[in-house]
C-alpha cells in the first residue's frame, strides 16, 4: 500500500505574490494500490464537493503516466480530504502533489522530486503553493526565463505559529484572480520588491520585527479585500492580540496570522470574536508550519 501524505500550504504571506509559500501542519492522504481496474474512493473534509468525474488528483496521475509512456493496468485510490476547498489553503497544490506522487510510487518511482515539481508548476501555474506542499517549509521560488524552477527553501524558526480564520464561504482563485488589476505602477512594483526581499531576510533570520514591517503588500490584497468579509477587522484583531504580521492566505477567503507561540491562543480567541461578533461562519484554528512536506509511506 502506498500512503502520500500532503501539507496544506499559504502563499503569498503579503508580498510574495504567486512566488512565497508555507506548508502547514494540516494534511490530505492519497492512499493507492495496484489492481486490475480502477476504483476510486474519496473520503474526509467537504467530501461531498468532490467528483470521481472531475477530480484534479485523477487528472494529475493521467498526466504522469502519459509524461513517463507508461500506464498501470489499474489501481485502487483512497482520498481522504484534509484541506478545505477554495479557501487559500492550497487545496489543489495537495491534489496536485497527491495524484503526481501516488502516481510515481505506483510506477516504481520513475521520477524524481525535482521533476514532479516541474509538471506540478506546469499544471498549477505557480509554483508558490506546490513547492511547499511537495518540499515543505517555507519557500520562496520562481520560474526562470528558460522555464527552470529555480527556489530556495527557509526553515521557519522554532516557536512561529500561524492561526488562520477559516471561513465557510469560498472563493474561487479564477474570481481572486479577476480583480487582479491588469497593470500596477512603477511605485507598487518597487514597495513589493523590497518589502518581499527584506521580509524573506527576516524569515531566514527569525527577525519577527523585520517580518512586522515588510509583510505589506501593495498588488494583490486591496484588491482583494472586496472579496474578503472582515479583512480590516481580523487584520487589527490579530495584531491587539498578540500578532507580530498579517495577510490573506493564498487567493483567500483565509487570512492568516503570524505568531509566536505563547500569542497564538490569545489570537485565535480574538480572530474567532470577531467572526462571531459579525455573524460570520468559520473557524479560528492554530496551525504550525510543516517542516518535511509530502512523505509517501510504502507498507
Ligand atoms: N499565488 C496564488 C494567488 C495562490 O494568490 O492567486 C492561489 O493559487
Amino acid at each position: 500500500m502506498i500512503r502520500v501524505i500532503v501539507p496544506a500550504t499559504t502563499a503569498n504571506l503579503g508580498p510574495g505574490f504567486d512566488s512565497l509559500g508555507m506548508a502547514l501542519s494540516q494534511y490530505s492522504i492519497f492512499e493507492c494500490e495496484a489492481a486490475d481496474d480502477i476504483n476510486i474512493e474519496i473520503e474526509g473534509l467537504e467530501a461531498d464537493k468532490l467528483t470521481v468525474e472531475n477530480n484534479l488528483v485523477i487528472d494529475c496521475m493521467n498526466r504522469l503516466f502519459e509524461y513517463i509512456g507508461n500506464y498501470p493496468k489499474g489501481y485502487r485510490l483512497k482520498i481522504i480530504n484534509g484541506v478545505p476547498l477554495a479557501r487559500g489553503m492550497g487545496s489543489s497544490a495537495a491534489a496536485i502533489v497527491g495524484g503526481l506522487m501516488s502516481a510515481n510510487a505506483l510506477m516504481g518511482f520513475p521520477l524524481e522530486k525535482e521533476d514532479i515539481l516541474k509538471l506540478a508548476t506546469e499544471i498549477e501555474g505557480h509554483p508558490d503553493n506546490v513547492a511547499p506542499a511537495l518540499l515543505g517549509q517555507l519557500i520562496v521560488s520562481t520560474q526562470t526565463k528558460d522555464g527552470e524552477i529555480v527556489y530556495q527553501t527557509i526553515k521557519p524558526f522554532e516557536d512561529l505559529e500561524c492561526v488562520l480564520f477559516i471561513p465557510e464561504y469560498e472563493v474561487s482563485t479564477s474570481d481572486s484572480r479577476g480583480v487582479l488589476p491588469k497593470r500596477i505602477s512603477m511605485a507598487d512594483a518597487v514597495h513589493n520588491s523590497s518589502h518581499l526581499a527584506l521580509l524573506v531576510m527576516g524569515f531566514a533570520n527569525g527577525n519577527k520585527d523585520l517580518i512586522a514591517k515588510t509583510m505589506d503588500d501593495k498588488i494583490h490584497e486591496p484588491y482583494r479585500k472586496i472579496l474578503i468579509k472582515q479583512f480590516d477587522d481580523f487584520k487589527e484583531a490579530a495584531l491587539n492580540s498578540g500578532a507580530f504580521a498579517f495577510s490573506l492566505s493564498g487567493a483567500g477567503s483565509t487570512i492568516i496570522a503570524y505568531v509566536s507561540k505563547e500569542n497564538s491562543e490569545n489570537v485565535c480567541k480574538s480572530l474567532q470574536r470577531v467572526a462571531d461578533e459579525s455573524n460570520l461562519e468559520g473557524k479560528a484554528v492554530i496551525l504550525k508550519p510543516c517542516t518535511n512536506g509530502a512523505i509517501c509511506e510504502i507498507s
